[in-house]
């Protein structure tokens, strides 16, 4: 059992773990969660690669994280998730700074947008939450090998619950867009993929975790408009909804990456600092079981690697 729970911070988690000599790298670290998670795994001694598609926001994190952790060692990547050609030269930046990698966390999300098409025509929360994340992890899985036991976190949702990922049409070319549908399916997509990723590379020391932070004001709202708020609040005032901290909704990842608790495990969805139960019924929580069937899984790595153009790293 985790000795946390959904009020434990980064801090609380990190608490007696010496991260020297490993390095982190971190997509979406110029904003919410990924800027407390880069904190946190500075702070505890690891090297950490910041990555981002916003070079001036990115240098303002930095700054931040310069201040915050003095002395820390940081590097930075751009690039754009939405963009599977700037995916390609990011990764490039990345492996040119390191050829080891012992955790990445896969943060940056985009939530609820209007139909928009990435750089190749994807479905935007579909192309930049999980088919930028599988080609990102690809590229650099000579990293994480080199780095094993290293582990790969993909920042998920409860969102899932709002749908499976519809395998015959995931770009929405044939059926009306829906904003959250949308959001829930490519959030379905980052459990399926830490699924997949755990059987193909969990024998060799890259383990594979998918991580729901909890409901945290950051800027992934930008999209959101009232009557969104009124949706996700239910029957609660949304005033009332259950915000976590930034330390608080960081704290899961944190957990997810350092965690001794989870050594040599994979394939599993946390919450709360913790591995989550079967939803069972469960609106707001647990884990829907569809989003860890393997077989959903494996069509999904395979429908990845065709859109993307390239089989994922094997060798
Ligand atoms: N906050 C919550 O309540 C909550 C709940 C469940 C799950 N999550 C998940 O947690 C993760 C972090 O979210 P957050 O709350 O920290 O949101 P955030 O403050 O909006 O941060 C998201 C980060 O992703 C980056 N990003 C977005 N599109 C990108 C792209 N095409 N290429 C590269 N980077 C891109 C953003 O960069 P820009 O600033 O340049 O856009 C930003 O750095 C997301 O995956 C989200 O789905 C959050």
């Amino acid at each position: 059992m985790s000795q946390f729970n959904n009020t434990s911070t980064t801090d609380d988690v990190i608490a007696g773990i010496d991260l020297s000599g490993k390095r982190a790298v971190i997509t979406g670290a110029s904003s919410g969660l990924g800027v407390e998670t880069a904190r946190t795994l500075a702070n505890a001694g690891a090297a950490v690669t910041l990555v981002a598609r916003d070079e001036s926001k990115l240098a303002t994190a930095l700054a931040g994280l310069q201040e915050a952790v003095p002395g820390a060692s940081f590097d930075m990547a751009v690039l754009d998730l939405a963009d599977l050609d700037s995916v390609r030269r990011g990764a490039a930046t990345i492996l040119a700074q390191t050829g080891s990698i012992d955790m990445l966390v896969n943060n940056a999300g985009v939530m609820a947008c209007p139909l928009l098409r990435t750089a190749q025509g994807f479905e935007m929360q579909f192309g930049t939450n999980h088919l930028g994340h599988f080609l990102l992890t690809s590229l650099l899985m000579p990293a994480l090998l080199a780095g094993a036991p290293s582990r790969v976190v993909n920042l998920s949702s409860a969102a899932h619950k709002f749908a499976p990922l519809n395998l015959d049409d995931p770009n929405y070319l044939e059926r009306d867009y829906h904003k959250w549908q949308s959001y829930g399916e490519s959030k379905t997509a980052n459990v399926l993929f830490s699924v997949e990723l755990e059987q193909r590379f969990g024998t060799r020391g890259v383990h594979s975790l998918a991580v729901h932070p909890g409901m945290i004001a950051t800027e992934l709202g930008r999209h959101m408009e009232p009557a969104d708020f009124e949706l996700i609040a239910g029957d609660t005032d949304p005033a009332d909804l259950p915000y976590k901290t930034v330390p608080a909704g960081a704290a899961t990842s944190v957990w997810a990456a350092t965690s001794p608790h989870l050594e040599g495990t994979g394939g599993l969805y946390l919450e709360d600092c913790h591995i989550a139960e079967a939803a069972a019924g469960n609106s707001t929580g647990g884990i829907e079981s569809y989003a860890l069937d393997r077989q959903y899984a494996e069509q999904l790595w395979l429908l990845s690697e065709e859109l993307i153009g390239e089989p994922f790293y094997s060798h």
